[in-house]
């Protein structure tokens, strides 16, 4: 169903909108989404201010409710993927809900990360990869594009976020490529051991007490299984370094995000482990400490 919304109303609202957002430090380009997601405009038409000319924009939701959904992520700081139930991540759409940790644009870099440390070794690329804490399914359904021949298996301790991982890769057209695991970590997949070309993961690093500290709109809003590391953050880390070598395959491949300061410690767990060759942490686009490397090391 359409709702029509006069357009001398949205224009002033517009402009009080924009004044809210710079008044509270949101970027615009958040309003803009919100509009351009619930409305006919487009980017172009809101530059333009093209609804100065129209008698009534139409929008997919009652005009209130637009009014309201701003409202909420001025006053209540819900974050504007939430409110629109998407998030664009590396080509591709996602849906998210609070069940889902938001899909950061940094860790884009962990599939680029992946390809190139595939060049060496292209046989890799055909076998099976595995994405430990899915989430919203992003890294699993990006794996799934760019190693067409690959076999992708996810994992997630939630089973709310299953269900919205399964959607994602549902509406990418990518379910018969990804099967989707709930249980924590290696312990639903315990049977493959071995078989991995690689193993990914942006798994929760947030030391615990700083959780409390973050901006409102993960604190209050995303979930805390996705976040709390535990006391130091590494927890998970350290679960994970500790297994992959049994899952993964000679030459196999392990990345893993990590948090900014965090390099020198998770260097030190994996290099500790002594099955890992090529350990390596590598900065995102900021330069900030951001991933992992390591490859598993071959038997002698
Ligand atoms: C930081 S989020 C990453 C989500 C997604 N991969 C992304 O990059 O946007 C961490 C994910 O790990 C999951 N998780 C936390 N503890 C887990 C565990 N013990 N076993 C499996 N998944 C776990 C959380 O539910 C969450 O989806």
């Amino acid at each position: 169903m359409d709702f029509f919304i006069p357009a001398s109303d949205f224009s002033s609202w517009y402009s009080h909108a924009q004044n809210l957002a710079k008044h509270h430090n949101i970027s615009p380009l958040e309003l803009e989404l919100l509009v351009t997601h619930f409305t006919e405009l487009s980017p172009l038409d809101l530059k333009l201010q093209n609804y100065q000319q129209k008698d009534y924009i139409k929008s997919k939701i009652p005009w209130n409710n637009l009014k309201d959904s701003w409202e909420e992520r001025i006053t209540e700081r819900r974050p504007i993927q939430y409110i629109i139930g998407e998030c664009h991540w590396r080509n591709f759409t996602l849906i998210v809900t609070p069940d889902v940790l938001i899909p950061r644009p940094e860790t884009e870099l962990i599939i680029d990360l992946a390809l190139e440390k595939t060049e060496q070794y292209p046989h890799l690329r055909q076998g099976k990869w595995l994405d430990l804490g899915t989430g919203s399914g992003a890294i699993a359904i990006a794996l799934a594009q760019v190693f067409p021949q690959g076999e992708i298996i996810a994992v997630d301790k939630s089973e709310k976020a299953l269900n919205i991982a399964r959607q994602n890769a549902h509406r990418l057209g990518l379910s018969d490529r990804i099967k989707f695991y709930q249980g924590s970590w290696f312990e639903p997949i315990i049977t493959q051991k071995n078989s991995f070309s690689g193993i990914l993961s942006n798994p929760p690093y947030i030391p615990t007490s700083f959780i409390a500290s973050l901006q409102p709109e993960i604190a209050n809003y995303e979930p805390r299984l996705a976040l709390d590391g535990g006391e130091d953050g590494l927890q998970a880390i350290r679960e994970i370094v500790e297994s992959s070598p049994e899952f993964l395959q000679d030459n196999g491949i392990l990345i893993l995000e990590i948090m900014t300061g965090q390099g020198k410690m998770v260097k030190e767990i994996i290099t500790q482990k002594g099955q890992y060759t090529d350990v390596e942490i590598r900065t995102d686009l900021a330069h900030l400490e951001r991933f992992a490397l390591a490859r598993k090391t071959l038997l002698q």
